[in-house]
C-alpha cells in the first residue's frame, strides 16, 4: 500500500539505534510517503530536525512532553522558538498532559502545555497534543486558546472527540484500534469525519495486532488502516489516501 503518512513517530528512540538508517531507508519502498518525527525535550527535538534534514520524507515537530517538563531547566522558550522557526519543523509537539504517570508535577505540566500552545499560536503552527487521563484540563486549555492541531493517540470518549472537532482540530488514531479491547477508539473513529482523521504509529510503541510486543514502525500502519476501513465502511487504501491529504492540510506539507 502507498500513501502512508505517519503523523506521529519517534525514530530518535534508542529502540532504533541499531538499524535506524537501514530501517528509514526502507520505508519509502514499503509505501511510506511521509513521517512527522516528534520531539519530547530539547535534545530529541534537535534529533527530529536532524532526521528531517537527512530524509526528505521526514518533517519535525519540536516540543517539551509533559513527562520531560520537570527536567527541563531554565528558560526553554528561546531555544524552542529558534527550533520551531526551522523550515523543517512543521508543528509544536509533542506537548500536553499526562495524569496517568504524573512524571512531572501537574502545575508544571500545565504551565509547559499552556506556554507552548501560546507559542504555537504566535508562530502560526499546529500543536500535537498528548492527553492521558487528563481529558478535562486538556480540553479546557484547547478551548481557551483554540490552536490548530491534533490530539494524538486519542483516548477520550466519542463525546470528547466531538468537542475537539468543534474546535477545528484533528483526531489521531493508530495501533490501539487493532487491540482486542478497542471499543472506545473505534467509537471515536466512527464519530470523526473523514476530513479530520490522522493515522499514526507513535512508534516504537503501540504496535498493532498481529505484531503486538514487537517494535513498531511506519510500515505497520496498514494494519490500523484495515480496522479503520471496516468501521468507516471504506477501503484501507481510501483511509490512507484521506489521512495523507488531511496531514498535508494540517502540517502544510506536500507529500
Ligand atoms: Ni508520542
Amino acid at each position: 500500500m502507498a500513501d502512508i503518512y505517519d503523523s506521529h513517530a519517534h525514530y530518535n528512540d534508542e529502540a532504533f539505534d541499531e538499524d535506524r538508517a537501514e530501517l528509514l531507508n526502507s520505508l519509502p519502498e514499503k509505501g511510506v510517503c511521509a513521517v512527522i518525527n516528534c520531539g519530547t525535550d530539547i535534545a530529541t527535538s534537535e534529533f527530529s530536525l536532524a532526521l528531517a534534514r537527512d530524509y526528505s520524507f521526514i518533517r519535525a515537530a519540536c516540543g517539551i512532553h509533559p513527562h520531560e517538563a520537570a527536567a527541563c531547566k531554565g528558560d526553554y522558550l528561546p531555544k524552542l522558538t529558534e527550533m520551531l522557526k526551522d523550515e523543517k519543523c512543521v508543528a509544536v509537539g509533542e506537548i500536553g498532559l499526562d495524569y496517568h504517570y504524573d512524571f512531572s508535577p501537574r502545575d508544571i505540566q500545565l504551565r509547559f502545555f499552556e506556554e507552548q500552545i501560546i507559542l504555537a499560536n504566535k508562530l502560526g503552527l499546529p500543536v500535537i497534543v498528548h492527553d492521558r487521563e487528563s481529558h478535562e484540563d486538556t480540553l479546557n486549555l484547547l478551548k481557551k486558546y483554540k490552536p490548530k492541531g491534533v490530539v494524538h493517540c486519542f483516548s477520550g470518549s466519542a463525546e470528547m472527540a466531538k468537542e475537539v472537532l468543534k474546535l477545528g482540530m484533528y483526531i489521531g488514531l493508530g495501533g490501539a484500534v487493532t487491540f482486542k479491547n478497542a471499543r472506545r477508539p473505534l467509537e471515536v473513529a466512527v464519530a470523526v469525519p473523514n476530513d479530520r482523521l490522522l493515522i499514526e504509529t507513535d512508534c516504537p510503541y503501540m504496535t498493532p495486532v498481529p505484531f503486538r510486543g514487537r517494535r513498531n514502525d511506519s510500515s505497520f500502519i496498514p494494519y490500523a488502516a484495515e480496522v479503520l476501513a471496516q468501521v468507516k465502511n471504506t477501503s484501507a487504501e481510501a483511509i490512507l489516501e484521506m489521512t495523507r491529504q488531511n496531514a498535508n492540510t494540517l502540517f502544510g506539507t506536500e507529500y
